[in-house]
């Protein structure tokens, strides 16, 4: 299967995490790509996307995500066809704003048609759990779900 993982980041953590999902995934042909590096336009119905990003500000995508958020709402791209899932990262100490920046690029993304496969997973930085120790499992079931159409 054809997988890339995107990453939405302002301090690295996120990329970090996009790059431990892809060795994770190595059965399958997976590329790692920062949201700054990539357009609406290049979505392809034979990828499943893995969003990885984090949430800044006052719940704002972050930096690196910014781009792709603006051209999302520009651009009003038809994503009928697109399978993705999403993985946040954030702070309960943003108790207002919480991951909102994995829900704003979820909200994005089935708005414009694409298809949500499971459910957006919330890490939290201030919680217990490492982000890898979620992400595996989320990125493993992901995968289950979307092999029958991608394999
Ligand atoms: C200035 C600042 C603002 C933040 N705002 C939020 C927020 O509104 N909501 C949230 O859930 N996390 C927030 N966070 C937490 C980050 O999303 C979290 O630390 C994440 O792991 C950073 O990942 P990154 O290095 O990929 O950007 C904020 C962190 C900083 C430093």
């Amino acid at each position: 299967m054809q997988i890339a993982v995107l990453y939405g980041t302002e301090t690295g953590n996120a990329e970090m995490l996009a790059e431990d999902i892809a060795d994770h995934l190595s059965d399958h042909v997976v590329t790692v790509t920062n949201l700054a590096d990539f357009a609406p336009s290049e979505f392809d119905p034979r990828t499943l996307y893995l969003i990885v990003t984090s949430t800044y500000g006052d719940g704002e995508l972050p930096a690196s995500a910014q781009p792709f958020g603006a051209a999302m709402a520009a651009g009003a791209p038809d994503l009928t066809g697109i399978q993705f899932a999403v993985f946040g990262l954030g702070d309960s100490e943003y108790p207002e704003t919480f991951n909102f920046g994995g829900k704003r690029l979820e909200e994005m993304m089935v708005a414009a048609g694409a298809t949500l496969l499971g459910e957006r997973v919330t890490h939290d930085a201030s919680g217990d759990d490492m982000a890898d120790d979620l992400a595996y499992p989320w990125a493993e079931a992901v995968v289950a779900l979307a092999e029958p159409a991608l394999a």
